[in-house]
């Protein structure tokens, strides 16, 4: 084995899927998964098919659809979980399970009440188990970090000898700190007789704003897998940042060691984490916060443009980050923002350029610059649209607001007959107006459960991007996104999106889809 190369794990939509409110639906996951194939990741670690029916089927669907990177679920170390992670994995050509248990005193007493002998057995069973359904078997002491090493060592050799070929040491609390994490990961090498029959992997927590010095320790010590998420998100304050490892390894080669990462695809997956997970990523994030790249103080600028070295050590386009030479405005033609798409990594057909020509030209009437962050959200969007089956559509929307009740009149085009369907009501604001106004007409039981509005640039006249969730009565939970410079149409077009989702998974499931009969609407425009 290549024993520069660092291996990638990215479990963004496992551990990061973890982050309180970032929940995300299974066709949101498939969107994520095949952007982290694009980006280049070794393993995506798809879910915990045990935990849930809607992981179990979000495994799958990336198991079968997604190619390139090897596909893991997660499985306690218990065979009803193994099994419910090789179900799921069933369809993928390259798979592995990942199977732990807790090995530190304070988990094994307080959580497992286990001793450390039936621990040990625990874990070789389910290793031996889990191996004869694939040869790629990762195991995981959890609480690592805490654990002691001489048990450490004891258990990591006899998973090995069961069949793990993949050891990973988690940081499970984020309490270690580099030396002390490195040098654990050194003394692994040193103590664990078979250690060279496995790859050692590491999975820092952020407790102490250290994961990414504990990996980057760890593989200086050896550790050749690293498993992070897209923007660091993740139980509590996260895990290791991808994005943020990954550039260290590329722009420190001194370090000898490298990825597989195809970095011009960080941002673009950064911004997809960010929107889908609704988690915005701060402003001064390193790599992909919005002031990564940004000189403000007049020294640094008058540094920078004599020579951009002075105070840049990446290039912005490593990471995806175009710096418009020419962007666009009113005048630019078909063929310019085609030439544009192109150059962001957009391939768009004809009929969908058209289509994100009518909305750049909307835009662009109403800024003096089109931003490639503003062409990336029109695109979006029309990806969007085309990817929810249409029930309803926006058809016309007035709001009145200001000191006096506020009140919206909403036109919905129902695309099943054709019928144009007009009510009104009033909100405590406008927004609250539009959706009430628009649940009068499609009587679909739902509870709105997150609202957000986020600029996509700077500027009074920027894109106001909004995303929401609705929870169905069930407990399903639907997304909706909308992109707009009225933040008051991308609001509609928002729940219009999520609530066309909940309405195609009635049709598609069992339960029966509201009948036109039962939409309180009247007809005619
Ligand atoms: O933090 C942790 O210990 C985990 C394990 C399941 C690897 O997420
Ligand atoms: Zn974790």
């Amino acid at each position: 084995m290549d024993n520069d190369k660092v291996f990638i794990f990215d479990t963004t939509l496992r551990d990061g899927e973890q982050s309180p409110g970032a929940t995300l639906n299974i066709q949101e996951k498939l969107e994520i998964a095949r952007q982290l194939a694009k980006l280049g990741v070794d393993i995506i670690e798809a879910g915990f098919p045990f935990s849930s029916p809607g992981d179990f089927e979000a495994v799958k669907l990336i198991s079968k659809e997604v190619q390139g990177p090897v596909i893991c679920g997660l499985a306690r170390a218990r065979k009803e979980d193994i099994d419910k992670a090789v179900g799921a994995l069933e369809p993928a050509k390259k798979k592995r399970i990942h199977t732990f248990i807790a090995t530190s005193d304070i988990h094994m007493e307080h959580k497992l009440k286990m001793p450390r002998e039936k621990v040990l057995k625990t874990a070789v069973e389910c290793v031996s188990y889990a191996k004869q359904f694939t040869d790629d078997i990762e195991f995981s002491p959890e609480d690592a970090g805490r654990s002691d090493p001489k048990f450490l060592f004891e258990i990591l050799q006899a998973v090995i000898e069961a069949g793990a070929t993949t050891v990973n040491i988690p940081d499970t609390v984020g309490y270690t700190v580099p030396s002390e994490f490195g040098g654990l990961i050194k003394s692994i090498k040193e103590n664990v007789p078979n250690i060279n029959k496995a790859v050692i992997s590491v999975h820092c927590h952020n407790d102490l704003g250290l994961a990414v010095a504990n990996s980057l320790s760890a593989v200086i010590n050896g550790a050749r897998q690293v498993e992070c998420t897209i923007n660091g998100i993740g139980e509590r304050a996260g895990n290791c940042s991808l994005e943020e490892i990954v550039m260290i390894l590329k722009t420190r080669p001194i370090l000898g060691l490298y990825t597989n990462i195809d970095s011009t695809q960080i941002y673009r997956t950064s911004r997809l984490v960010s929107t889908l997970t609704n988690m915005l990523v701060q402003p001064n994030k390193a790599i992909v916060g919005a002031n990564a790249f940004a000189h403000e103080a007049g020294i640094h600028q008058d540094g920078f443009l004599k020579y951009k070295r002075t105070y840049e050590i990446m290039n912005p386009e490593d990471v995806g980050l175009l710096t418009s030479k020419l962007p666009l405005g009113p005048r630019s033609g078909r063929h310019a923002l085609k030439e544009k798409l192109t150059e962001l990594g957009y391939h768009l057909s004809e009929e969908q350029l058209d289509k994100a020509f009518i909305r750049f030209k909307e835009i662009a009437d109403k800024k003096k610059q089109v931003a490639d962050r503003d062409l990336e959200s029109i695109v979006r969007d029309e990806q969007r649209i085309q990817e929810t089956v249409s029930y309803y559509e926006l058809a016309n929307l007035q709001i009145a607001c200001g000191t006096g009740l506020p009140t919206a009149s909403v036109c919905l085009r129902r695309t099943s007959d054709n019928v144009f369907l007009k009510d009104s009501a009033l909100g405590t604001g406008p927004v609250d107006a539009i959706y009430k106004a628009i649940n009068k007409l499609v009587n679909v039981q739902n509870e709105l459960i997150e609202f957000s509005v986020q600029s996509v640039t700077e500027g009074i006249d920027a894109l106001g991007e909004v995303t929401i969730r609705i929870k169905e009565k069930d407990g399903a939970i639907y997304s909706g996104h909308a992109a707009n410079t009225d933040i008051t149409l991308a609001c509609a077009k928002a729940y219009l999106n999520a609530l066309n989702k909940l309405i195609d998974s009635l049709n598609a499931g069992t339960k029966v889809a509201p009948q036109a009969d039962e939409f309180k609407s009247k007809k005619g425009v």
